[in-house]
Formats: C-alpha cells, structure tokens, sequence
C-alpha cells in the first residue's frame, strides 16, 4: 500500500518586474515522494483458535491493520497443518478485515479458487513452490480479485522474486521469512535483513512484509532495513497489552521512515 508524503521544496524563481526590474521570487512547490503505509498484521496462529471470530475482533480492537492466516498443509512444504478455506470462509462472516493468507502449501494453485470464494484479500505463495507456474498462480489470484504476493524462506536467495516482481503479472508484496515456516514463536534471523534492504532500495514502493520473531525487541531491525508489514504471533498475543505492542511495532515503521 502507498501512501504519498508531501513536502514543500524551496526553489527561487526570476520574475520580470517592469521597467527593466528583475527581482527574485522565492516559490513553494510541493515535492510528492512515494512512501509506503505501515502495516501491522498479527498472526492469528497465535490466538486461541476456539474463539477464533472474537480473536480478530480484539486484534482489531487494538489497532491491527490486517489478520495474518497461514495455511500450512503438514508434511506438504511444512511439518504443521494449521487451517484451510473453510476456516476463512467461517470467519468472514464475522469480519470485513483484510485477510492475509500466507501459503505454506506444495500446491498454491489449487487452493486459489477455495480461497477467493472463501473471502481471503491476499493470498502470498511460496516461491519454492512455484517455480514452473507462477505467472499462472498471479493471474489466477488477480482474477479472484486477491492482493497477490511472494514469499521466501529463509534459505532461498533474494534474486529468486525478481522475475515475479519485473515482468508482466507481478505480485505486489513480498513477505521474506524471518524463521523457517512451520510454527510461531520461533527466533527471528536478523540476517534476512540483507534481503529486506536490497529489496527496499531496489522497490522503493514495495509491500516489504516480515514474517517470523517480531516484536519489541526485534522490530529495529526490521524496520530500519525497510520493511513495512509486520507479521507478529507470540509478540502480540503473549503481551499484557496487545495495543501497546501492536502502536509500538508501528511507530517503529513510521520513525524508520522518517529516517530514510
Ligand atoms: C510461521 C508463520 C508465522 C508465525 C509467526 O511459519 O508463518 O506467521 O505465526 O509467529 P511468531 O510471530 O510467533 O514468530
Ligand atoms: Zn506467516
């Protein structure tokens, strides 16, 4: 998502004024410079999936942006299963909040049409997982009117989303894990920083997500390498305060991007 920060850029101008009289005018023209938004996203794999509806409500109610769902399929690109369409499905009729599903699946064409119909916003792949038929993956997300998005382990090169970025049919965030996928409350690598800063400085524009040990004492790092979405599970939903967490992962994007 971007945002548009303006400013004023001071410039001085020559102006004719009569009887051979040139004076200079001081103008004010505004400077638009692209920024993107912050966005938080707590990972719902943390909350109690019991009161899953209410779970979201909360989240909400303290001030996250997007619900991060992550649909593992065990054994089948992870050891873990976690939820599926049904799931997204049940709980869109009790939220209109932006549904952030994160792939974690050997076969994510298959799962874009139950999860269009299903109600899902964003629908992130894994690259490893689609390397024969990505650009039929993005169109096919586009079509069901989903947000389309990449993702990376922690192992696989940065240069491996760039096709997915510059040709036709490009996604429009990428999420660089920051844990092997698989389970929350792992700790977070601080050298998938290096993949974060290049992507930045290479998309200036870009949805640059995170995903795996971000918190409090975590969120620096990423932040200050230039990523803008942040996934939290443990963070967020083990804290006393959620909101307290969830304004200081944000005011920690938004000061980053003062910063830059
Ligand atoms: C891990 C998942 C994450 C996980 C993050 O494979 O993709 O979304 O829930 O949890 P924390 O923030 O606890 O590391
Ligand atoms: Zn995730």
């Amino acid at each position: 998502m971007v945002g548009r920060r303006s400013s004023e850029k001071r410039e001085t101008t020559t102006i004719y004024a009569g009887a051979g009289l040139l004076i200079e005018r001081r103008i004010l023209r505004p400077q638009v410079t692209k920024m993107v938004k912050a966005i938080i996203a707590p990972s719902m794999l943390s909350s109690d999936f019991a009161n899953l509806a209410s779970e979201a409500e909360r989240m909400l109610n303290c001030g996250a942006d997007w619900l991060h769902m992550d649909i593992m399929k065990a054994l089948h690109f992870v050891p873990n299963l976690t939820l599926g369409a049904p799931i997204i499905e049940s709980l869109r009729k009790h939220t209109k909040a932006y549904l952030d599903c994160h792939l974690m699946v050997t076969n994510p064409l298959d799962y874009v049409e139950p999860l269009g119909k299903a109600g899902a916003s964003g629908f992130t792949f894994h690259v490893e997982a689609s390397r024969d038929n990505w650009q039929e993956l993005v169109q096919k997300i586009k079509s069901k009117g989903m947000k389309p998005g990449v993702s990376l382990k922690p192992g696989t090169p940065i240069e491996e989303v760039y096709p997915l970025l510059d040709g036709e049919n490009s996604v429009e965030l990428v999420l660089v894990m920051t844990v092997e996928p698989g389970f929350g409350g792992q700790k977070f690598m601080p050298e998938m920083m290096d993949k974060v800063r290049t992507l930045r400085k290479k998309y200036p524009s870009l949805d640059i997500e995170v995903d795996g040990g971000l918190g409090p004492s975590t969120i620096e790092a990423a932040t200050s390498a230039g990523a803008n979405c942040i996934v939290a599970g443990s963070s967020v939903f083990g804290a006393p305060d959620p909101a307290q967490v969830i304004t200081l992962l944000r005011v920690s994007v938004e000061e980053a991007q003062k910063r830059s």
